[in-house]
């Protein structure tokens, strides 16, 4: 029941620069808000922008200005090995007198003034149009968080059905329910884990506890379901019945037990945060976490994520900070959508997103503590389709802007700011609606499916929007005999030249299987542009292993659950 400890906890990390809110309700069922550090409401053109660590070594060295950032103004007068110094990154360069990542920036990509067109990204130095490509992009990746505090909600093993058709291959559990670790086997979609924070004091005070649990809730599922972590508590801090002094043991107690049972290299330990853990948070470099956290707990857990390569988890909902600060932060800041931006005052880094801001400084956080090499994952954020009327923003168009922009950000897009070279890797919260959960409206509208498996709102689950199609429309449901298979095909709604531009690809450089629709060939006929491409797409897909993002194509093509039709013609699918 971990959810439903989920903190109304919000940093605000405002739009403008001239406030910094931080607004922390103590549960979602009991919205207390305090509003502290509010620093300045004046007019942006008034504001004395205090000079940041980077901006103040300026006049003290003498040596030329350090680059924070690609797109930091500073000259590194053609000398590229100044870029490298100050960022410890052998892939900067001096492009036009300004420290440009090579690997990443769209202008340089590569090399100086090697410019990506418009379409494409620049991935580890090579310019790639990321709806056919990820080649070269270590992109990031979208799970989804199963809660099911509900008693209306499909079968386990519909429910991994779902998860296949949408081509969703990552999930994060609440518990280790065995109807749903079992219904996850052979399924090829990896695991998170959690064990409940009313469990976390006996893990923390006995070993062989933990023992047990992980011999139990893991060790029995494994291999056949592919378990990558173990959640030790959630939003532990905040927890009304606090326990953040067991969270350290226990995390140490249930490393101890992988250890013994010899997964602790497959599979990894952490505790997702709030991020009302952090006392600062604006800019998003000036953040640190609470004072009286640090030591007792922040120092210790980040040190045995660090000694196990695990990731820091962080829970982060940029709607709590919108929906208490509507007047000051713009809505299409929120949202992923286009934006003038906010520039973070310690560094010059620009922030597009509000969930990048709060991302950030959850790394400045770490950063300033000691751990700037940890990495992080979100483990859950997401954007109710309902609310109570005190609910600001909560509605379903702004939850389809909010989520289909953060798959696309994470699919397509760099890094944070502040971690460009970072594949951010998101768990949405949630897949369903739970309809038994307490709390304000919100707290039951916060997934992308109904429980009739009907999408809320149409989300894509890959870089671009994929099928055409209302926003009701059924999820196709799977035949007995096609269970979790899926396939490929052309959407005969979007253009022929994007079909036969996709088709060309697809064929080329992308390596599909393009033989059997040769003429004279199995799959000549229907001699039609959507039958070809369906056919190559399908080959596309089936090649890359039906992961998340390969069955798009600009939108030119869209998963099914039922084999395609197109004459005698015979779809490959998975195993
Ligand atoms: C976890 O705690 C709950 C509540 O105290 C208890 O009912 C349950 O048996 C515990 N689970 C384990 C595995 O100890
Ligand atoms: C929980 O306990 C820790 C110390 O064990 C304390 O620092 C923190 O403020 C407490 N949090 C709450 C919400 O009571």
């Amino acid at each position: 029941m971990a959810q439903l400890m989920k903190l109304l906890v919000t940093i605000a990390l405002t739009f403008a620069i001239t406030t910094a809110i931080i607004t922390t309700r103590t549960t979602r069922t009991n919205p207390k808000t305090e509003t502290f550090a509010v620093k300045d409401l004046r007019s942006p053109g008034t504001v004395k922008i205090k000079p940041g660590r980077f901006l103040a070594q300026k006049d003290e060295g003498g040596q030329g200005p350090k680059a924070r950032n690609p797109s930091a103004t500073n000259r590194c007068n053609k000398d590229s090995e100044i870029c490298r110094s100050t960022e410890a990154n052998p892939r900067m360069a001096c492009c036009n007198n300004k420290c440009m990542d090579l690997l990443t920036d769209k202008k340089n990509c590569g090399a100086c003034n090697k410019k990506c067109k418009y379409t494409e990204t620049c991935c580890g130095g090579q310019c790639a149009n990321l709806n056919y490509n990820k080649r070269h992009c270590d992109s990031g990746m979208i799970g989804v968080n199963y809660g099911r505090i509900a008693d209306n909600l499909p079968a386990p093993e519909k429910v991994v059905e779902l998860l296949k058709s949408q081509g969703i291959n990552r999930v994060k559990l609440f518990d280790t329910d065995k109807t749903v670790l079992t219904a996850l086997a052979n399924s090829g979609i990896k695991v998170v884990v959690s064990l409940p924070n009313e469990n976390l004091t006996a893990a923390a005070a006995d070993q062989s506890y933990t023992d047990k649990w992980v011999q139990e809730n893991v060790k029995k599922y494994t291999p056949a379901t592919d378990i990558e972590a173990i959640a030790v508590g959630n939003e532990v801090f905040v927890d009304p019945k606090n326990t953040t002094k067991y969270l350290v043991a226990a995390m140490t107690n249930v490393q101890s037990s992988l250890v013994k049972f010899n997964l602790d290299k497959s599979v990894k330990i952490s505790s997702p945060i709030a991020l009302s853990a952090l006392a600062n948070s604006y800019p998003p470099s000036a953040g640190s976490f609470k004072p009286d956290l640090i030591e007792p707990v922040i120092k210790p857990m980040l040190d045995l994520l660090r000694k196990t390569s695990s990731h820091l988890m962080v829970n982060a909902y940029p709607f709590f900070a919108y929906a208490a600060n509507a007047d000051k932060i713009p809505l299409d800041y929120a949202l992923f959508r286009e934006n003038a931006g906010n520039v973070d005052s310690g560094n010059g880094l620009k922030y597009n997103s509000l969930f990048d801001a709060q991302i950030d400084a959850v790394y400045a956080a770490m950063a300033a503590v000691g751990f700037n090499d940890v990495k992080l994952v979100v483990t859950e954020t997401g954007w109710p389709s309902a609310g109570d009327e005190n609910e600001i923003g909560a509605g379903s168009a702004n939850a389809a802007a909010y989520n289909g922009g953060l798959v696309k950000r994470v699919l397509t897009g760099n890094g944070t700011p502040l971690k460009p070279n970072e594949p951010l890797n998101v768990y949405l919260f949630a897949l369903f609606n739970e309809n038994q959960k307490t709390g304000p409206t919100s707290e039951r509208n916060y997934g992308l499916f109904y429980p009739n498996e009907n999408k809320v709102y149409d989300v894509p689950f890959s870089a671009t929007v994929t099928p055409v199609s209302d926003s009701k429309v059924k999820v196709p449901v799977n035949t007995p005999s096609h269970v979790g298979q899926t396939w490929c095909v052309a959407n005969g709604k979007t253009t022929r030249e994007k079909l036969q531009e996709a088709l060309d690809y697809a064929c080329g450089e992308g390596g599909a299987d393009c033989r059997s629709i040769q003429k004279g060939a199995t799959c000549y006929d229907p001699e039609s542009l959507e039958a070809h491409a369906s056919y190559a797409f399908n080959s596309y897909y089936q090649k890359n292993a039906r992961g998340v993002g390969t069955c798009n194509f600009g939108g030119a093509a869209y998963v099914v659950s039922q084999p395609p039709k197109y004459g005698k013609c015979e779809f490959p699918t998975g195993h």
